[in-house]
Protein backbone atom coordinates (compact mmCIF):
# COMPACT_ATOMS: atom_id res chain seq x y z
CA UNK A 1 0.00 0.00 0.00
CA UNK A 2 1.70 3.21 -1.05
CA UNK A 3 2.72 5.95 1.32
CA UNK A 4 4.50 9.43 1.26
CA UNK A 5 7.71 10.12 3.02
CA UNK A 6 7.73 14.09 3.91
CA UNK A 7 10.61 15.83 5.16
CA UNK A 8 9.25 18.75 6.84
CA UNK A 9 10.79 22.25 7.27
CA UNK A 10 11.19 23.00 3.52
CA UNK A 11 10.15 26.21 2.23
CA UNK A 12 7.53 26.30 -0.89
CA UNK A 13 8.38 29.00 -3.85
CA UNK A 14 7.53 29.13 -7.37
CA UNK A 15 3.93 28.24 -9.59
CA UNK A 16 1.72 25.38 -9.36
CA UNK A 17 -1.04 24.22 -12.05
CA UNK A 18 -4.28 23.50 -10.81
CA UNK A 19 -5.94 20.80 -12.83
CA UNK A 20 -9.63 20.28 -14.00
CA UNK A 21 -12.16 20.24 -11.17
CA UNK A 22 -12.76 16.58 -10.40
CA UNK A 23 -16.57 17.39 -8.74
CA UNK A 24 -17.33 18.96 -12.27
CA UNK A 25 -16.03 16.02 -13.82
CA UNK A 26 -17.72 13.56 -12.52
CA UNK A 27 -21.58 14.74 -13.44
CA UNK A 28 -20.23 15.91 -16.63
CA UNK A 29 -19.12 12.53 -17.16
CA UNK A 30 -22.35 10.77 -16.36
CA UNK A 31 -24.57 13.44 -18.51
CA UNK A 32 -22.71 11.71 -21.60
CA UNK A 33 -25.60 9.40 -21.04
CA UNK A 34 -28.30 11.43 -22.09
CA UNK A 35 -26.81 11.49 -25.66
CA UNK A 36 -25.92 8.81 -28.39
CA UNK A 37 -23.84 11.55 -29.75
CA UNK A 38 -19.94 11.73 -28.74
CA UNK A 39 -19.14 14.46 -26.20
CA UNK A 40 -15.96 15.76 -25.94
CA UNK A 41 -14.96 17.01 -22.45
CA UNK A 42 -11.57 18.88 -22.28
CA UNK A 43 -9.02 18.82 -18.86
CA UNK A 44 -10.45 15.90 -16.73
CA UNK A 45 -7.94 15.40 -13.75
CA UNK A 46 -6.25 12.75 -13.71
CA UNK A 47 -7.34 11.23 -11.09
CA UNK A 48 -8.63 7.53 -9.56
CA UNK A 49 -12.44 8.78 -9.59
CA UNK A 50 -12.32 9.84 -12.97
CA UNK A 51 -11.29 6.25 -14.14
CA UNK A 52 -13.65 4.92 -11.85
CA UNK A 53 -16.54 6.90 -13.62
CA UNK A 54 -15.05 6.01 -17.37
CA UNK A 55 -15.56 2.34 -15.79
CA UNK A 56 -19.04 2.76 -14.87
CA UNK A 57 -19.76 4.83 -18.19
CA UNK A 58 -18.13 1.33 -19.81
CA UNK A 59 -20.19 -1.01 -17.89
CA UNK A 60 -23.29 0.78 -19.61
CA UNK A 61 -21.58 0.40 -23.43
CA UNK A 62 -20.49 3.87 -23.27
CA UNK A 63 -16.36 4.26 -24.95
CA UNK A 64 -14.21 6.45 -23.52
CA UNK A 65 -10.87 7.92 -25.48
CA UNK A 66 -8.15 10.01 -24.42
CA UNK A 67 -6.47 12.65 -26.84
CA UNK A 68 -4.11 15.76 -25.98
CA UNK A 69 -5.83 16.38 -22.71
CA UNK A 70 -9.45 15.95 -24.19
CA UNK A 71 -12.08 12.79 -23.40
CA UNK A 72 -14.36 11.87 -26.09
CA UNK A 73 -17.06 9.83 -24.86
CA UNK A 74 -19.54 7.85 -27.40
CA UNK A 75 -22.38 5.98 -26.38
CA UNK A 76 -22.97 2.20 -27.11
CA UNK A 77 -25.39 1.04 -29.01
CA UNK A 78 -27.05 -1.19 -26.36
CA UNK A 79 -29.13 -0.76 -23.53
CA UNK A 80 -27.16 -1.39 -20.46
CA UNK A 81 -28.27 0.30 -17.59
CA UNK A 82 -26.46 -1.39 -14.51
CA UNK A 83 -23.65 -0.13 -12.34
CA UNK A 84 -22.61 -2.91 -10.28
CA UNK A 85 -21.52 -2.74 -6.75
CA UNK A 86 -18.06 -3.69 -7.14
CA UNK A 87 -17.94 -0.08 -8.73
CA UNK A 88 -20.12 1.66 -7.17
CA UNK A 89 -18.93 0.89 -3.89
CA UNK A 90 -15.41 2.08 -4.35
CA UNK A 91 -17.14 5.82 -5.73
CA UNK A 92 -20.68 6.73 -4.41
CA UNK A 93 -20.45 9.44 -7.22
CA UNK A 94 -21.38 6.46 -9.40
CA UNK A 95 -24.85 7.60 -8.25
CA UNK A 96 -25.10 10.30 -10.82
CA UNK A 97 -25.63 7.90 -13.40
CA UNK A 98 -29.43 7.23 -12.39
CA UNK A 99 -30.73 10.01 -13.41
CA UNK A 100 -29.61 10.38 -16.60
CA UNK A 101 -30.29 6.30 -17.32
CA UNK A 102 -33.34 6.88 -16.43
CA UNK A 103 -34.08 9.82 -18.71
CA UNK A 104 -33.09 8.34 -21.77
CA UNK A 105 -32.84 4.78 -21.12
CA UNK A 106 -35.91 4.91 -19.07
CA UNK A 107 -34.75 2.10 -16.30
CA UNK A 108 -31.53 1.99 -14.08
CA UNK A 109 -30.03 -0.55 -11.55
CA UNK A 110 -27.73 1.32 -9.27
CA UNK A 111 -25.96 -0.07 -6.38
CA UNK A 112 -26.98 1.93 -3.31
CA UNK A 113 -23.49 3.42 -1.99
CA UNK A 114 -22.71 2.33 1.14
CA UNK A 115 -21.35 3.94 4.43
CA UNK A 116 -18.34 6.61 4.04
CA UNK A 117 -16.06 7.72 6.12
CA UNK A 118 -17.16 11.17 6.65
CA UNK A 119 -20.70 10.30 7.45
CA UNK A 120 -23.66 7.98 6.16
CA UNK A 121 -24.16 10.28 3.49
CA UNK A 122 -27.51 9.02 2.11
CA UNK A 123 -28.96 9.59 -1.47
CA UNK A 124 -33.22 9.48 0.15
CA UNK A 125 -33.50 13.27 -1.84
CA UNK A 126 -32.12 11.47 -4.82
CA UNK A 127 -34.52 8.90 -5.03
CA UNK A 128 -37.60 11.16 -3.38
CA UNK A 129 -37.26 13.51 -6.32
CA UNK A 130 -36.69 11.16 -9.29
CA UNK A 131 -39.88 9.86 -7.80
CA UNK A 132 -41.96 12.51 -8.16
CA UNK A 133 -40.43 13.06 -12.05
CA UNK A 134 -42.48 9.95 -12.32
CA UNK A 135 -40.16 6.89 -12.13
CA UNK A 136 -40.83 4.14 -9.92
CA UNK A 137 -38.22 2.89 -7.41
CA UNK A 138 -37.50 -0.03 -5.18
CA UNK A 139 -34.41 -1.45 -3.52
CA UNK A 140 -33.79 -4.94 -4.54
CA UNK A 141 -30.42 -7.22 -3.12
CA UNK A 142 -28.45 -3.61 -2.21
CA UNK A 143 -29.53 -2.35 -5.66
CA UNK A 144 -31.73 0.89 -6.74
CA UNK A 145 -33.80 -0.74 -9.40
CA UNK A 146 -35.69 2.19 -11.36
CA UNK A 147 -37.84 1.76 -14.13
CA UNK A 148 -39.49 5.10 -15.80
CA UNK A 149 -41.93 3.56 -18.46
CA UNK A 150 -43.13 6.07 -20.49
CA UNK A 151 -40.63 8.19 -19.89
CA UNK A 152 -39.92 10.86 -17.11
CA UNK A 153 -42.53 13.84 -16.77
CA UNK A 154 -41.89 17.53 -15.42
CA UNK A 155 -42.80 18.08 -11.63
CA UNK A 156 -41.97 20.66 -8.95
CA UNK A 157 -39.61 19.67 -6.63
CA UNK A 158 -37.89 21.12 -3.22
CA UNK A 159 -34.68 19.26 -1.91
CA UNK A 160 -35.51 19.17 1.60
CA UNK A 161 -31.93 20.10 2.39
CA UNK A 162 -29.64 21.54 -0.20
CA UNK A 163 -27.60 18.31 -2.43
CA UNK A 164 -24.68 18.82 -4.76
CA UNK A 165 -24.97 15.51 -6.42
CA UNK A 166 -29.09 15.33 -5.49
CA UNK A 167 -29.37 18.67 -7.71
CA UNK A 168 -27.46 16.91 -10.68
CA UNK A 169 -28.73 13.89 -10.74
CA UNK A 170 -32.59 15.97 -10.72
CA UNK A 171 -30.91 18.70 -13.43
CA UNK A 172 -29.94 16.08 -16.09
CA UNK A 173 -33.19 13.72 -15.33
CA UNK A 174 -34.98 17.29 -16.03
CA UNK A 175 -33.53 17.95 -19.01
CA UNK A 176 -35.39 14.96 -21.37
CA UNK A 177 -38.49 14.73 -18.78
CA UNK A 178 -41.82 15.99 -20.59
CA UNK A 179 -42.81 19.44 -19.39
CA UNK A 180 -41.28 22.18 -17.01
CA UNK A 181 -39.49 21.13 -14.26
CA UNK A 182 -38.70 23.38 -10.95
CA UNK A 183 -35.95 22.37 -8.85
CA UNK A 184 -36.09 23.99 -5.52
CA UNK A 185 -33.35 24.46 -2.47
CA UNK A 186 -30.67 23.42 -5.21
CA UNK A 187 -26.86 23.34 -4.54
CA UNK A 188 -25.50 26.52 -6.36
CA UNK A 189 -21.84 25.02 -6.34
CA UNK A 190 -19.68 26.03 -9.18
CA UNK A 191 -19.72 22.68 -10.26
CA UNK A 192 -23.61 22.50 -10.85
CA UNK A 193 -23.35 25.53 -12.79
CA UNK A 194 -20.67 24.00 -14.60
CA UNK A 195 -22.93 20.94 -15.40
CA UNK A 196 -25.63 23.14 -16.55
CA UNK A 197 -23.42 24.82 -18.77
CA UNK A 198 -22.43 21.57 -20.93
CA UNK A 199 -25.58 20.33 -20.42
CA UNK A 200 -27.90 23.64 -21.99
CA UNK A 201 -24.28 23.47 -24.88
CA UNK A 202 -26.27 19.80 -25.61
CA UNK A 203 -29.54 21.44 -26.16
CA UNK A 204 -30.76 21.08 -22.66
CA UNK A 205 -33.22 24.26 -21.79
CA UNK A 206 -32.43 25.36 -18.42
CA UNK A 207 -32.70 28.94 -16.31
CA UNK A 208 -31.34 30.33 -13.31
CA UNK A 209 -28.20 28.27 -13.27
CA UNK A 210 -26.40 29.44 -10.49
CA UNK A 211 -28.96 30.09 -8.06
CA UNK A 212 -30.90 27.62 -5.96
CA UNK A 213 -33.61 27.52 -8.24
CA UNK A 214 -33.63 26.05 -11.91
CA UNK A 215 -35.89 25.45 -14.01
CA UNK A 216 -35.60 23.06 -17.01
CA UNK A 217 -38.11 22.82 -20.29
CA UNK A 218 -37.74 19.00 -20.94
CA UNK A 219 -36.58 18.51 -24.86
CA UNK A 220 -36.84 15.51 -27.08
CA UNK A 221 -33.00 14.70 -27.17
CA UNK A 222 -29.69 16.57 -26.79
CA UNK A 223 -26.84 16.34 -28.85
CA UNK A 224 -23.15 15.99 -28.84
CA UNK A 225 -20.84 18.91 -27.10
CA UNK A 226 -16.85 20.03 -26.50
CA UNK A 227 -17.08 21.26 -23.10
CA UNK A 228 -14.11 22.64 -20.70
CA UNK A 229 -14.37 21.57 -17.33
CA UNK A 230 -13.78 24.30 -14.55
CA UNK A 231 -10.49 23.92 -12.61
CA UNK A 232 -10.73 22.39 -9.42
CA UNK A 233 -11.44 24.85 -6.37
CA UNK A 234 -10.72 22.31 -3.72
CA UNK A 235 -7.20 21.73 -5.26
CA UNK A 236 -6.64 25.43 -5.37
CA UNK A 237 -7.57 25.59 -1.66
CA UNK A 238 -5.57 23.27 -1.10
CA UNK A 239 -2.72 24.56 -2.65
CA UNK A 240 -3.41 28.61 -1.29
CA UNK A 241 -3.31 27.07 2.37
CA UNK A 242 0.20 25.11 1.73
CA UNK A 243 1.18 28.20 0.46
CA UNK A 244 -0.01 29.81 4.23
CA UNK A 245 1.40 27.06 5.61
CA UNK A 246 5.13 26.97 4.00
CA UNK A 247 4.83 28.90 1.63
CA UNK A 248 7.98 31.41 0.87
CA UNK A 249 6.34 32.94 -2.55
CA UNK A 250 3.79 30.53 -4.24
CA UNK A 251 1.41 31.26 -7.59
CA UNK A 252 -1.54 28.88 -7.54
CA UNK A 253 -2.36 29.47 -11.54
CA UNK A 254 -4.74 27.95 -13.15
CA UNK A 255 -7.75 28.47 -10.83
CA UNK A 256 -11.01 30.45 -10.63
CA UNK A 257 -10.83 33.09 -7.53
CA UNK A 258 -14.04 33.79 -8.04
CA UNK A 259 -14.88 30.32 -6.56
CA UNK A 260 -12.63 30.65 -3.85
CA UNK A 261 -14.10 33.51 -2.05
CA UNK A 262 -14.67 31.88 1.39
CA UNK A 263 -11.50 30.71 1.57
CA UNK A 264 -9.97 33.91 0.50
CA UNK A 265 -11.70 36.12 3.11
CA UNK A 266 -10.74 33.07 5.86
CA UNK A 267 -7.23 33.78 4.96
CA UNK A 268 -7.12 37.49 5.05
CA UNK A 269 -8.91 37.93 8.27
CA UNK A 270 -6.42 35.61 9.23
CA UNK A 271 -4.08 38.18 8.73
CA UNK A 272 -2.52 36.79 5.21
CA UNK A 273 -1.27 38.45 2.37
CA UNK A 274 -2.30 37.71 -0.68
CA UNK A 275 -3.59 39.25 -4.11
CA UNK A 276 -5.38 37.49 -6.85
CA UNK A 277 -5.64 38.18 -10.91
CA UNK A 278 -8.79 36.29 -12.91
CA UNK A 279 -6.82 33.10 -13.00
CA UNK A 280 -4.27 32.89 -10.09
CA UNK A 281 -3.75 33.19 -6.60
CA UNK A 282 -0.47 34.64 -5.14
CA UNK A 283 0.85 34.14 -1.68
CA UNK A 284 3.76 36.31 -1.57
CA UNK A 285 6.41 35.42 2.05
CA UNK A 286 4.26 36.48 4.99
CA UNK A 287 5.07 39.35 7.20
CA UNK A 288 4.04 37.77 10.09
CA UNK A 289 2.37 34.42 11.90
CA UNK A 290 -1.51 33.77 10.83
CA UNK A 291 -3.95 34.65 13.81
CA UNK A 292 -6.54 32.04 14.51
CA UNK A 293 -10.05 32.25 13.00
CA UNK A 294 -13.02 30.57 13.81
CA UNK A 295 -15.73 29.67 10.94
CA UNK A 296 -18.58 27.20 10.20
CA UNK A 297 -18.70 24.98 6.93
CA UNK A 298 -21.64 25.63 4.62
CA UNK A 299 -22.82 25.19 1.04
CA UNK A 300 -21.49 27.27 -1.32
CA UNK A 301 -20.53 30.01 -1.25
CA UNK A 302 -19.97 29.23 2.43
CA UNK A 303 -16.87 27.41 3.56
CA UNK A 304 -15.76 24.70 1.86
CA UNK A 305 -16.42 21.39 3.86
CA UNK A 306 -14.05 19.87 1.52
CA UNK A 307 -11.72 22.48 2.91
CA UNK A 308 -12.50 22.11 6.51
CA UNK A 309 -9.55 19.24 7.18
CA UNK A 310 -6.83 21.29 5.42
CA UNK A 311 -7.71 24.61 7.13
CA UNK A 312 -7.46 22.75 10.48
CA UNK A 313 -3.69 22.05 9.73
CA UNK A 314 -3.13 25.65 9.04
CA UNK A 315 -4.78 26.50 12.49
CA UNK A 316 -2.45 24.20 14.25
CA UNK A 317 0.10 27.00 13.19
CA UNK A 318 -1.62 30.04 13.65
CA UNK A 319 -1.58 32.34 17.03
CA UNK A 320 -4.78 31.65 19.03
CA UNK A 321 -7.80 29.58 19.63
CA UNK A 322 -9.65 28.65 16.28
CA UNK A 323 -13.01 26.97 16.68
CA UNK A 324 -14.08 25.33 13.14
CA UNK A 325 -17.80 23.83 13.24
CA UNK A 326 -18.49 20.81 10.20
CA UNK A 327 -22.30 21.49 9.53
CA UNK A 328 -22.62 19.85 6.46
CA UNK A 329 -21.47 16.15 7.15
CA UNK A 330 -22.00 14.38 10.80
CA UNK A 331 -18.04 12.16 11.04
CA UNK A 332 -15.85 14.64 9.14
CA UNK A 333 -12.76 15.05 12.09
CA UNK A 334 -10.89 12.23 11.68
CA UNK A 335 -7.84 14.14 10.30
CA UNK A 336 -8.00 15.33 13.86
CA UNK A 337 -6.58 12.22 16.18
CA UNK A 338 -3.99 12.10 13.42
CA UNK A 339 -2.80 15.70 13.59
CA UNK A 340 -2.82 15.42 17.25
CA UNK A 341 -0.08 12.35 16.60
CA UNK A 342 1.77 15.19 15.09
CA UNK A 343 1.89 17.19 18.37
CA UNK A 344 -1.49 19.21 17.41
CA UNK A 345 -3.28 20.88 20.28
CA UNK A 346 -7.29 20.28 18.74
CA UNK A 347 -10.29 19.30 21.14
CA UNK A 348 -13.35 18.09 19.66
CA UNK A 349 -16.40 19.07 21.15
CA UNK A 350 -19.51 17.26 18.86
CA UNK A 351 -19.35 19.40 15.55
CA UNK A 352 -17.02 21.46 16.31
CA UNK A 353 -12.83 21.35 16.73
CA UNK A 354 -11.07 23.74 19.08
CA UNK A 355 -7.22 24.35 17.69
CA UNK A 356 -4.73 26.24 20.21
CA UNK A 357 -1.79 27.27 18.13
CA UNK A 358 0.72 27.57 17.17
CA UNK A 359 2.22 24.22 17.86
CA UNK A 360 5.23 22.43 17.23
CA UNK A 361 4.71 19.19 15.00
CA UNK A 362 7.41 16.56 15.05
CA UNK A 363 7.04 13.97 12.09
CA UNK A 364 5.89 10.49 12.80
CA UNK A 365 3.56 8.29 10.41
CA UNK A 366 0.26 8.91 10.52
CA UNK A 367 -3.12 7.21 8.65
CA UNK A 368 -5.14 8.82 5.85
CA UNK A 369 -9.57 8.04 6.61
CA UNK A 370 -10.40 10.25 3.35
CA UNK A 371 -9.72 12.57 0.65
CA UNK A 372 -9.58 15.55 2.19
CA UNK A 373 -8.22 14.15 5.26
CA UNK A 374 -5.32 13.11 3.56
CA UNK A 375 -4.53 16.36 1.93
CA UNK A 376 -4.74 17.76 5.44
CA UNK A 377 -1.83 15.32 7.00
CA UNK A 378 0.10 16.10 4.12
CA UNK A 379 0.35 19.78 4.70
CA UNK A 380 1.34 19.07 8.16
CA UNK A 381 3.73 17.03 7.41
CA UNK A 382 5.24 19.82 5.28
CA UNK A 383 5.98 21.90 8.24
CA UNK A 384 6.38 19.27 10.85
CA UNK A 385 9.63 18.65 12.49
CA UNK A 386 11.90 15.80 10.87
CA UNK A 387 9.90 13.11 8.44
CA UNK A 388 6.05 11.94 8.14
CA UNK A 389 5.06 9.20 6.62
CA UNK A 390 1.25 9.43 5.32
CA UNK A 391 -0.10 6.24 5.18
CA UNK A 392 -3.15 4.87 2.69
CA UNK A 393 -2.44 7.33 0.23
CA UNK A 394 -4.88 5.64 -2.28
CA UNK A 395 -7.45 8.10 -0.74
CA UNK A 396 -5.42 11.50 -1.94
CA UNK A 397 -5.08 10.13 -5.24
CA UNK A 398 -9.44 9.98 -5.50
CA UNK A 399 -8.69 13.40 -5.66
CA UNK A 400 -5.14 15.00 -6.47
CA UNK A 401 -3.25 14.90 -9.47
CA UNK A 402 0.33 13.99 -8.74
CA UNK A 403 0.67 15.51 -5.72
CA UNK A 404 3.95 14.61 -4.51
CA UNK A 405 4.95 15.70 -7.92
CA UNK A 406 3.60 19.10 -7.80
CA UNK A 407 4.48 19.91 -3.97
CA UNK A 408 8.25 18.55 -4.94
CA UNK A 409 8.09 20.96 -8.08
CA UNK A 410 7.53 23.87 -5.23
CA UNK A 411 10.14 22.57 -3.43
CA UNK A 412 8.80 20.15 -0.95
CA UNK A 413 10.78 17.09 -0.37
CA UNK A 414 7.30 14.33 -0.52
CA UNK A 415 8.88 10.87 -1.81
CA UNK A 416 6.09 8.11 -2.59
CA UNK A 417 6.53 4.69 -1.61
CA UNK A 418 5.57 1.21 -1.38
CA UNK A 419 7.36 -0.62 1.42
CA UNK A 420 5.98 -3.79 0.52
CA UNK A 421 4.86 -6.42 2.78
CA UNK A 422 5.79 -6.51 5.76
CA UNK A 423 4.66 -10.06 6.89
C1 LIG B 1 -20.68 16.51 -2.89
O1 LIG B 1 -21.05 15.32 -2.23
C2 LIG B 1 -19.18 16.41 -3.15
N1 LIG B 1 -18.91 15.27 -4.01
C3 LIG B 1 -18.43 16.23 -1.83
O2 LIG B 1 -17.04 16.23 -2.12
C4 LIG B 1 -18.75 17.44 -0.94
O3 LIG B 1 -18.13 17.27 0.31
C5 LIG B 1 -20.27 17.58 -0.76
O4 LIG B 1 -20.92 17.65 -2.05
C6 LIG B 1 -20.66 18.81 0.03
O5 LIG B 1 -20.16 19.95 -0.61
C7 LIG B 1 -19.11 15.39 -5.35
O6 LIG B 1 -19.53 16.43 -5.84
C8 LIG B 1 -18.79 14.20 -6.20
P1 LIG B 1 -24.43 16.43 -0.50
P2 LIG B 1 -22.63 14.95 -2.07
O7 LIG B 1 -25.47 15.59 -1.13
O8 LIG B 1 -23.39 15.49 -3.18
C9 LIG B 1 -26.96 14.91 3.25
C10 LIG B 1 -14.83 15.43 -2.04
O9 LIG B 1 -14.04 15.45 -1.10
N2 LIG B 1 -27.79 14.21 2.25
O10 LIG B 1 -24.37 17.88 -0.86
O11 LIG B 1 -22.69 13.51 -1.75
C11 LIG B 1 -25.54 14.37 3.28
O12 LIG B 1 -25.45 13.23 4.13
C12 LIG B 1 -16.27 15.05 -1.80
O13 LIG B 1 -14.56 15.75 -3.24
C13 LIG B 1 -28.88 13.46 2.67
O14 LIG B 1 -29.15 13.35 3.86
O15 LIG B 1 -23.00 15.79 -0.76
C14 LIG B 1 -24.74 15.55 3.79
O16 LIG B 1 -24.85 15.57 5.22
C15 LIG B 1 -16.49 14.57 -0.37
N3 LIG B 1 -29.65 12.82 1.73
C16 LIG B 1 -25.48 16.76 3.20
O17 LIG B 1 -26.80 16.28 2.87
C17 LIG B 1 -29.39 12.92 0.39
O18 LIG B 1 -30.13 12.34 -0.43
C18 LIG B 1 -24.83 17.33 1.94
O19 LIG B 1 -24.55 16.25 1.08
C19 LIG B 1 -28.26 13.69 -0.02
C20 LIG B 1 -27.50 14.33 0.93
Amino acid sequence: MEKFRIHGGRKLRGEVTISGSKNAALPCLAATLLTAQPVILCGLPRVRDIVTMERVLETLGESCAHSGGATTVVAGAGAAHHAPYELVRTMRASVLVLGPLLARRRRARVALPGGCAIGARPIDFHLQALTELGADLRVESGDIVAEARGGLRASEVTFPRITVTGTENLLMAATLARGRTVLRNCAREPEVEDLAGLLSTMGARIAGSGTDTLEVEGVDELHGADHPVIPDRIEAGTYVIAAALAGDGVTVSGCRPDHMGALLGALREAGAVLSTDAGAVAVPPQPKPLRAVSLTTGEYPGFATDLQAQFLALMTQADGVSSVTEAIFENRFQHVLELKRLGAAIEVEGSTAEVHGPTRLDGTTVMASDLRASAALVLAGLVARGETVVDRIYHLDRGYEAMEVKLDALGAAVERFNPGRYL
